[in-house]
C-alpha cells in the first residue's frame, strides 16, 4: 500500500498572485482585486441548521480564490482553473431559480441573491469578469461550493462597499445561502457560508442557526497536544442530494406536529414527551428517530462548547462519538466508509470520531493525539486497502481565517 496523501493548502499570497496573472493573460487587463474564502469542517452539530440549531465549525485553510473586476454591461464572465470546459458567460438577467446550472450557479447566484436582498450596488448590476481557483477538495462534504459563493460574495460585497463585519458578513452567508437554495436549488442549512463569511483564526463559531448569532469558541488543539484529522473517504452518493431533502421535510413536519416553529424548541427535559407525541403518527418510528437526533445533537454541541470554553478540549471525544452514533442509527446519513474510518479511527486510539457535513460520503474527522496523526492515517488507509476500496486522502484541520482580499 502506498502511503496516504495528504492534502496540503497551498500558499495564499503565491496562489492570489499566480490568479491574479493568469486573468491578466486571459482578459488582457489586471483585476480589481483577488478574494479567498475557505473550505469548512463541522466540528459538532450535524443536520441541524435547518432547524434552528446550534454548531460549531471551523474554517479550513484550504480556500477557493477569485480574482475579478467589474463590467458594465450585465454580463458574467468567468473561468476556472480546475474546469476544462472554458469559459462560461452568464447574463445576469437570465439569473433564478435554477439557472444557470452547473457550477455558475455558485458564481452568478451571488449577484442575483445581493439584489434580492438589497445588498446590490451599482457594480453587482453590471456583472464581472472573474476567474476561479479553488483548492477545497471537491465533493469532500468540505464545502467547495460555498467557499466559490462566498469568495464571490466578499468580494462583490467589498466593491460595492458593502459592511464587512460580523454583521455584513451574516447578511453576505444569509445571500450565499440564498443563491444555493434558490439558483443551484439545494435546500441546505446556512452553517457552510456561515462559517466560510464569519470564522476567524484559531477558532471555531458557535453558530446559534434560531438568531443567526455567532460566539468565536478559541480551539487550540496543539496546546492541548491535540490534532483534527480531516478523512475524505472519496464515496460519493448519488441519491444524497433527495435524502438530504427527506431528513429535512422529516424534521419539519415533527416540528409542525410538536407546534414548535422548528426543533430547538424541543427542550432535551421534554424530549421523551415529544418522542411520544410524534411516535403516534404512522411513521412514528422514523420520526421518533429524527427528533431525537436533533434535539440530543443541539444538547451535545451545547456542551462541547462549554467543554472549548473552559479549556478541556481532550474531553469532547464521547461527544463526537455519541453525535456519529446518533447521525448513523437515527438520522441514517452514514455510509459504510464514513462508518469503517470512525471505527477505526477509534480503535487506533483517537479520542472521538464522526462524519462531518451532509453525510453519505464525504469526510469524517477524527479527534487524536497529535503524535497519533500518522498511525490513524495509516489504519485508515490500511482498512480502506483491505476492503478494495477507492484510497481516501487526509488533511489535518488547522482554524483559519474567514473570507477577506488577498491582493
Ligand atoms: C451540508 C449543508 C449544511 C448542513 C450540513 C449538515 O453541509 O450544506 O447546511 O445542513 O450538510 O450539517
Amino acid at each position: 500500500m502506498n502511503a496516504p496523501e495528504f492534502f496540503d493548502a497551498p500558499d495564499r499570497s503565491t496562489t492570489a498572485e499566480a490568479l491574479a496573472k493568469e486573468f491578466r493573460d486571459v482578459f488582457g487587463v489586471g483585476p480589481a482585486g483577488v478574494w479567498s474564502a475557505p473550505g469548512r469542517v463541522n466540528l459538532i452539530g450535524e443536520h441541524v441548521d435547518y432547524t434552528g440549531g446550534l454548531c460549531l465549525p471551523l474554517a479550513l485553510p484550504h480556500r477557493t480564490f477569485v480574482a475579478l473586476r467589474p463590467r458594465t454591461d450585465g454580463v458574467v464572465h468567468v473561468r476556472s482553473l480546475q474546469e476544462a470546459g472554458g469559459q462560461v458567460d452568464v447574463d445576469l438577467s437570465s439569473v433564478g431559480a435554477g439557472s444557470p446550472t452547473g457550477w455558475a450557479a455558485y458564481v452568478a447566484g451571488v449577484p442575483w441573491a445581493l439584489q434580492q436582498r438589497g445588498l446590490a450596488g451599482e457594480v453587482l448590476s453590471g456583472g464581472f469578469d472573474a476567474v476561479v481557483d479553488g483548492h477545497v477538495p471537491y465533493g469532500s462534504g468540505l464545502s467547495s461550493s460555498a467557499a466559490l459563493e462566498c469568495a464571490v460574495a466578499i468580494a462583490l460585497g467589498e466593491l460595492a462597499g458593502a459592511p464587512l463585519d460580523d454583521a455584513g458578513r451574516a447578511a453576505l452567508a444569509g445571500a450565499c445561502q440564498l443563491a444555493e437554495n434558490v439558483v443551484a436549488g439545494a435546500a441546505t442549512g446556512g452553517m457552510d457560508q456561515a462559517a466560510s463569511l464569519r470564522c476567524h483564526e484559531g477558532g471555531a463559531i458557535l453558530l446559534d442557526t434560531d438568531d443567526d448569532s455567532v460566539t468565536q469558541v478559541a480551539l487550540d488543539l496543539a496546546g492541548a497536544g491535540l490534532a483534527l484529522l480531516v478523512v475524505d473517504t472519496r464515496a460519493e452518493h448519488s441519491h444524497a442530494g433527495g435524502e438530504y431533502g427527506k431528513r429535512r421535510a422529516d424534521v419539519e413536519r415533527a416540528a409542525q406536529l410538536l407546534g414548535v416553529p422548528n426543533l430547538r424548541g424541543v427542550d432535551p427535559a421534554g424530549l421523551d414527551e415529544a418522542l411520544d407525541r410524534v411516535g403516534a403518527e404512522p411513521d412514528g418510528e422514523v420520526l421518533r428517530r429524527r427528533v431525537r437526533h436533533a434535539v440530543t445533537e443541539i444538547d451535545r454541541v451545547r456542551r462541547t462548547a462549554q467543554l472549548l470554553q473552559a479549556g478541556k478540549a481532550s474531553r469532547i471525544g464521547d461527544l463526537l462519538d455519541a453525535s456519529h452514533d446518533s447521525l448513523r442509527d437515527d438520522y441514517e446519513v452514514s455510509c459504510r466508509e464514513l462508518d469503517l474510518t470512525v471505527d477505526v479511527a477509534r480503535a487506533e486510539g483517537a479520542l472521538g470520531a464522526r462524519m462531518t457535513g451532509g453525510g453519505f460520503g464525504g469526510s469524517a474527522i477524527a479527534l487524536v493525539p497529535a503524535d497519533r496523526v500518522g498511525a490513524v492515517a495509516d489504519a485508515v488507509a490500511a482498512a480502506f486497502a483491505a476492503q478494495a476500496l477507492a484510497a481516501p486522502r487526509f488533511l489535518t484541520a488547522l482554524p483559519a481565517e474567514g473570507a477577506g482580499r488577498d491582493l
